[in-house]
Formats: structure tokens, C-alpha cells, sequence
């Protein structure tokens, strides 16, 4: 198939392109490259033969999106483009709904002029909001409780009423629960701007001794070790979820969701100690109290995707840190170069 990938530059879109030239598919990246790199899909090429170009361009940019759009004519669309940090979205709200929600208006509206009807949307564990029960299944009800959810929760609705307006559409929406990891070479992986407010990507930060010491909020949680339970998936394992998803698009009518988790709970305390086992040594560490806004546990029903995508995560924990551990250690400042002293 030819895809058009928003964003695919980014941590997820890279290694979902070396999995979709893999499988023969070819790939148009759009991204504006505001959180990455260019470098990141020269990796991806050093990775994989098949065909790959890309075009520097906001989502938001109508007009010129447009004209990519039809210039290529894609058979679908994977959109990653977007915002993506809890915390910024609550100062940065009006950006958050911009490219998020109308970014996303402005992609439906160049998929309309090139006459592609089908999308696979990078949607988020986080429109669950506090789960009601666990594992969360995706008939769970939707309450996102921080803004970046709440437009996560607004291009579902808005990619589910496009769907349905005319039969040969079909929206695919992916529900993440928490992506990490790297591709297996080492080559390729995650490259966050500034001070990492994710777990994994500061833990690899302390391992390189870029950061002093891990954060633990909270170890106070009704959980067995009283630290945060979530359902952490290897990068690799999410970005052959969509490299399956687009067979589904044969029989799709509408619009449909789909967890991507392994349905596999850890807590911060054992992921600390998988990644204290992987790099040999103990990992400094602090317990601090319990970061506003964050549930005790979250994991995820994983069974519909198995079922109807025919995609299984085959990753554990071990892979998801030696990974990690082989990018950070191997490019301990991501893709760009170490800072002048
Ligand atoms: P990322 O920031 O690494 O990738 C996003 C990409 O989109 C970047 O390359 C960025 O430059 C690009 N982009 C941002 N705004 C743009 C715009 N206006 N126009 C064009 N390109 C733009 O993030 P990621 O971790 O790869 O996440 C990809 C998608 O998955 C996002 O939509 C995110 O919300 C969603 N998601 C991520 C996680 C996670 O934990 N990483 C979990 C659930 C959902
Ligand atoms: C994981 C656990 C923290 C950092 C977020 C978004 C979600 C999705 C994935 C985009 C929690 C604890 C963390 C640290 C810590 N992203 N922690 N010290 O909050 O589950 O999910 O990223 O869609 O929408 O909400 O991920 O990696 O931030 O936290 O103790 O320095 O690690 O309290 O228990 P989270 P996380």
C-alpha cells in the first residue's frame, strides 16, 4: 500500500516505518519535525530498503497538505502527528487543541481531496481517565482527565463522524498504553527535548548519568510494592499493531478501537530493577509524593486486537529495557550532538 505518515519522523512513526517498508509498503512522511529530527528517517533508511520520502510541513497548513496529499495519493493515512506531554497540555491548551483537533480536521480535509478514505489514528490509553475497572477493555467508558486527553478523546469523535459519513471510509483508532523501548539495533529510539517526564526515557538518562537520580512518585499506591502499575509496550511490538491494522481496513465499516498493551502490569519499583539488572549496577533513586493526576494502576484488555487485528505483543520487559539500554547508551544525546561545555 502507499501511506502517508503525519509525524512519522517522531519515536513511534520511525519504527513503524521500518516495519511498514518491511512488509513492501511504501510511506510519504509529512512531519514539521517541531519534537524530531530529519536524522531520524536517515536511520530509517540505513534500516530498510523500500520506499521512503518525506516532506517538511505542518498538519495545520491546509493548503500545502493538501497538495502532497494529492500529488501522492495514498491508499491510507497513519496519523502521529501531534502534542503529546500531559503536563504542557494544561499551560499550553489553545496549541494542544490546534494541532491535535483542527490539525486533524485539516488532514481529513486533505484526505478528502485526494480521495483516501482510510486512517489509523495514534489515540491514547489516557481517554480512559480514571479506570472504572482493570483491564480496561475498550467498551470502558471515555473521561479523559487532563487536557491532552480530552483532544485525544475529541479526533476519536471527530475521525468516528467522518467515517461514517460515507460508506467507503474507515478510521482505525489505536489506543497506546505506554510505549517504550527501541528497535533492536540500537540505532533508532526515543529522543525527548528537554527534561523527559516519562518514565523509561528518564530512567535511561539516570543509567548515562545525564540525570541524578530517578523521581519515584509515590510508593504509597494500593498496588503490592506501593508504586504506579502500568501496561508498558515495546515500540516495536505498537508499530507492527499498525502494519496489521491495515488489513483490517478490507472489512471495516465505520470506525473501530483497538487497545495496543501487552495486558501485563509493572510497577516502577520492578522496572527499576529490570533496568538495574540489564545495566549491571544499582540506579539512584528517590521517593517523592505522588504526581498530581496519576491513577494507581492502568492495564490494558488487549484481546480485540489479538482477536480481530491478528497482533500479539512479543516483546517483555527484559527486551523493552535492553533495548532502550542500547539506544540511550549508544546515543546517550539521542540524534543530535552532545552540548558545547
Ligand atoms: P513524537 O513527538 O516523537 O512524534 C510526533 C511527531 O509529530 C514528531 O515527529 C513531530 O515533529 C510531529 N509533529 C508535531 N506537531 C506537528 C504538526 N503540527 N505538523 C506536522 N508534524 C508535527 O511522539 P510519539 O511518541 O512518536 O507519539 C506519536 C503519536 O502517538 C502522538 O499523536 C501521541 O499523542 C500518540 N501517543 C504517544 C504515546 C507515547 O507515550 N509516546 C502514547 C499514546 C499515544
Ligand atoms: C509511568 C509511571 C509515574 C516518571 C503518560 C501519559 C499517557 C501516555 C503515556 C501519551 C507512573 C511513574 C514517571 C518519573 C515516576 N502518553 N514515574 N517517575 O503517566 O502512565 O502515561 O505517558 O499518550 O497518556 O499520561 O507514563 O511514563 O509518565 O509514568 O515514578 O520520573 O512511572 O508516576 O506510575 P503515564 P509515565
Amino acid at each position: 500500500m502507499k501511506v502517508l505518515v503525519t509525524g512519522g519522523a517522531g519515536y513511534i512513526g520511525s519504527h513503524t516505518l521500518v516495519e511498514l517498508l518491511g512488509q513492501g509498503h511504501e510511506a510519504l512522511v509529512v512531519d514539521s519535525f517541531s519534537n524530531s529530527s530529519p536524522a531520524a528517517l536517515d536511520r530509517v533508511r540505513e534500516l530498510s530498503n523500500g520506499w521512503l520520502e518525506h516532506e517538511e510541513c505542518d498538519i495545520r497548513d491546509s493548503t500545502r497538505l493538501a497538495q502532497v496529499a494529492v500529488r501522492f495519493r495514498p491508499d491510507a493515512v497513519i496519523h502521529f502527528a501531534g502534542l503529546k506531554s500531559v503536563g504542557e497540555s494544561t499551560r499550553r491548551a489553545t496549541d494542544y487543541y490546534d494541532v491535535n483537533v483542527a490539525g486533524t480536521v485539516s488532514l481529513l480535509r486533505a484526505m478528502e481531496a485526494s480521495g483516501c478514505g482510510k486512517i489509523i489514528f495514534s489515540s491514547s490509553a489516557t481517554v480512559y481517565g480514571e479506570p472504572e475497572y482493570l483491564p480496561s477493555d475498550e467498551a470502558h467508558r471515555i473521561g479523559p482527565t487532563n487536557v491532552y486527553g480530552q483532544t485525544k478523546a475529541m479526533a476519536e469523535q471527530l475521525l468516528t463522524d467522518w467515517a461514517r459519513a460515507e460508506p467507503a471510509r474507515g478510521a482505525i483508532l489505536l489506543r497506546y498504553f505506554n510505549p517504550v523501548g527501541a528497535h533492536a539495533s540500537g540505532r533508532m529510539g526515543e529522543d525527548p527535548r528537554g527534561v523527559p517526564e516519562n518514565l523509561m526515557p528518564f530512567l535511561a538518562q539516570v543509567a548515562t548519568g545525564r540525570r541524578e537520580a530517578l523521581r519515584i512518585w509515590g510508593d504509597d499506591y494500593p498496588t503490592p510494592d506501593g508504586t504506579g502499575i502500568r501496561d508498558y509496550i515495546h515500540v516495536t511490538d505498537l508499530a507492527r499493531a499498525h502494519v496489521a491494522a491495515l488489513a483490517r481496513f478490507a472489512t471495516l465499516e465505520g470506525a473501530d478501537a483497538y487497545n495496543i498493551g501487552t495486558g501485563q502490569g509493572i510497577s516502577v519499583r520492578e522496572m527499576l530493577q529490570a533496568f538495574e539488572r540489564v545495566v549491571g549496577r544499582p540506579l539512584p533513586h528517590e521517593i517523592h509524593p505522588r504526581r498530581p493526576g496519576d491513577v494507581a494502576e492502568m492495564r490494558a484488555d488487549p484481546a480485540k486486537a489479538n482477536r480481530e487485528l491478528g497482533w500479539q505483543a512479543e516483546y517483555d520487559v527484559d527486551d523493552m529495557v535492553k533495548s532502550l539500554w542500547a539506544w540511550q547508551s549508544a546515543n546517550p544525546w539521542g540524534y543530535g550532538a552532545p552540548p558545547e561545555s
